[in-house]
């Protein structure tokens, strides 16, 4: 596919290194095999290096060329000790709990990026997706500006007339239960910047509700047009419209009908859920119903570049979510 195949190519040319904390996962050490063999990225895996080299020897997979860190005896666990303090001290972290903490590769893996060891992070193929955010959320914490983390999809579809070419981009799908008006015009603005910066698309932002331009009142309508207002006002540029329901964003004679004159009715390519229920199940009717590849989620708004896999994730997953990690790192290091 068009965009994985140019996010593979680019990651090669970037050659950041990103850590893999679940080091004795079979996938991922079948990922770490594939990345190292098409260069894709420099990869460190957590865990003990007899139990690592272990499983690799059983199930017959070079791996050699990956560094292995244990976190339970790093030679960088004060250093790393030390940071978290510093960090967290307002809230009561001493010495001794940031060792324990450590001890779990998920915050080992966040310390490693936040003291400049490691350009970004894949993990979630055996932690639940709020394990894998909250050490990050706790010590990398949000690019300034921005206050809230979300999540993305590009959704491939075999219909090019859909979308741009047969993509669209879903968000929130991850991350924020139950945005605020604020919160979700930021991840409108936030995921138009990351659809045009990683897919290169212009994008059409639509403002998703059950109403489409006052047709129904109601307290959740009322936070998507507050919404799309403040969205406005954060990047005057951006093409966002709302609020309007699924067939007005997507279906221009509906579009027209429900919301003349828009510019996005119709012809959205950007689609922000109101919230993570709708967000989330969407996507996953898409992928499922429809067919659809849903690469993701790609998380957006954190200061370096952590992303979560699902725990049914395949192999080419895992290997193109750090392609995927490995292009945000190297957007960012640019743009720093
Ligand atoms: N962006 C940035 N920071 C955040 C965010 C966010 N979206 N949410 C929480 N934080 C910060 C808080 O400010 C807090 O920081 P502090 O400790 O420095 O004060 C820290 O993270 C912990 O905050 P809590 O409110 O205690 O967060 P909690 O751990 O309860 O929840 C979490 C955060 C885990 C992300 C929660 O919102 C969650 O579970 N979300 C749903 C994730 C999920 O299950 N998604 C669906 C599956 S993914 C899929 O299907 C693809």
């Amino acid at each position: 596919m068009e965009l994985l195949k140019k996010i593979i190519e680019n990651a090669v040319k970037l050659q950041n290194h990103i850590v893999l904390p679940e080091g004795t996962e079979i996938r991922t050490l079948k990922a770490t095999e594939q990345i190292l063999n098409s260069k894709i990225a420099k990869i460190t895996l957590l865990g003990k290096k007899s139990v690592i080299e272990s499983i690799a020897m059983k199930e017959g997979l070079q791996i050699s060329g990956a560094r292995i860190i244990d976190p339970e005896t790093d030679s960088n666990r004060q250093k790393y000790a030390e940071i978290m303090v510093e960090l967290r001290k307002n809230k009561g972290l001493t010495l001794e709990k940031a060792y324990e903490l450590l001890n779990d590769p998920l915050y080992f893996s966040v310390l490693m990026i936040k003291a400049g060891d490691a350009d970004g992070e894949v993990a979630g193929a055996i932690n639940a997706t709020g394990d894998v955010l909250r050490p990050a959320f706790q010590y990398v914490k949000t690019l300034p500006g921005v206050s809230v983390v979300s999540g993305l999809f590009f959704m491939i579809f075999k219909d090019k007339n859909l979308g741009d070419n047969g993509m669209l981009v879903f968000a929130d799908c991850a991350v924020m239960p139950d945005p605020d008006a604020l919160q979700l015009a930021e991840i409108a603005v936030t995921t138009a910047a990351s659809a045009k910066a990683i897919a290169n698309i212009e994008p059409r932002v639509a403002m998703l509700s059950f109403s489409t331009k006052g047709s129904a009142q109601h307290e959740l309508v009322d936070k998507v047009v507050e919404a799309t207002k403040i969205a406005a006002k954060m990047n005057p540029e951006l093409l966002i419209d709302g609020e309007m329901q699924l067939d007005a964003a997507l279906v221009p004679e509906v579009g027209q009908l429900k919301a003349p004159g828009s510019k996005v009715a119709g012809r959205a390519n950007v689609l922000v859920f109101p919230g993570l229920e709708s967000g989330n199940i969407g996507y996953k009717l898409v992928q499922r119903l429809a067919g659809a590849e849903a690469i993701g989620p790609v998380l957006q708004g954190m200061a370096a570049p952590i992303n979560d896999l699902s725990r049914g994730c395949s192999v080419s997953d895992i290997v193109n979510m750090v392609a995927i990690t490995s292009n945000q790192a190297g957007e960012k290091k640019e743009k720093g």
